[in-house]
Formats: C-alpha cells, structure tokens, sequence
C-alpha cells in the first residue's frame, strides 16, 4: 500500500506464544502503521489485568469485552491489531475482523509454544498441571478458525525478523 494511502488494518491471529505481539510491534514500525494489542487495550480500558478478569469474571466475560474491542474499540484502519488467541473463536469474528481489513494468521507446534510460554503466569488458560496436553486441546478447537486467515505462517525456527520480512 502507497504512502499517504488509508491503510487497511492487518489482524495478527494464532496461538498464545506465536509471536503476535512481537511481530506486530515490528511490522507496524517498519510499515509506520499503529500498533494495537487487543488484550492490553482490553487491560487499558477496564484498568486490570488479563488473569485479574478471567479471576474475577471468568472467561465469558472476557470474550465479551474482545468481542466489544473488535465492534467499537479500535480504529478501523491504519492499525496493526495482535489479537488475543482466543478472540476468533467467537461466533462471528472471523468475519467481523475481515471485513475491517486482512487476517493473517501465525501457528506454531505445540512443543514450540509450550517453550515460548513457559514460566509466565500472564496467560490464566495455560495455568493448569498439564500445560502442553491444554495446548494441543484448544489448538485442535481452535484450528479451524485460524485456517480462515487469508495468509498462515509457521513461526517455528524462524526469527521474528524472517516473519516480518515476508508479512512486509
Ligand atoms: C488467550 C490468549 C491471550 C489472552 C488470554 C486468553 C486465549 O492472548 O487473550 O489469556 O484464549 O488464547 P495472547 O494470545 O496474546 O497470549
């Protein structure tokens, strides 16, 4: 897209531990487009934390307060947007994020996000005994709505300069 162009916005979707965050933070610098993390909006506006509102409110709630960040709570072009993993798994937001601009969606194997995500207490999905067996779990449920992105890339032993070059 041309400079001085509106930009479309680009949805990074996938897994917890795939790179999203880190990923759109580059890209947006290089393509001077506004960086937008959809669970630290969410964090901003209700002035807690992620584990605080799944603890507090639990998961529903959540999705509710993604799914209202997705309709009204963020710009709807010029914006790089790293969604929370499980923001597409709602009915309807698949199409919702489409139709505000391109979905591009990163995976990695289980064994890599297990190893990308080990010793944060941030993420309250992945608190269990079992971390990895939880992973494969929702990475099966959730398939199918991440291979709905226009683009999928696999993060596994690339760097996160590779993965932005060919996002670019
Ligand atoms: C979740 C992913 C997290 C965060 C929340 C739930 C999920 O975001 O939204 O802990 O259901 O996969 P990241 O994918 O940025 O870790």
């Amino acid at each position: 897209v041309e400079s001085g162009q509106k930009k479309p916005n680009l949805y990074l979707i996938g897994f917890m531990g795939t790179g999203k965050s880190s990923i759109g933070r580059g890209l947006a610098s290089r393509l001077d487009m506004t960086f937008i993390d959809s669970d630290h909006a969410i964090e901003e506006n209700e002035g807690r934390s992620i584990p605080d509102i799944f603890a507090s409110e639990g998961e529903a709630h959540f999705r509710k307060l993604e799914k209202a960040f997705v309709e009204n709570g963020h710009p709807d072009h010029g914006c790089i947007v790293a969604c929370g993993g499980g923001l597409v798994t709602q009915p309807g937001m698949i199409d919702a994020i489409k139709s505000r601009g391109l979905v591009a969606c990163l995976f990695a194997k289980p064994e890599t996000i297990l190893s990308r995500t080990a010793g944060n207490r941030n993420r309250p999905l992945l608190n269990v005994d079992n971390p990895e067996e939880k992973i494969r779990k929702l990475m099966a449920e959730r398939e199918k709505f991440y291979l709905q992105a226009g683009l999928c890339m696999i993060t596994d032993h690339r760097s996160m300069l590779e993965v932005i070059s060919h996002l670019e």
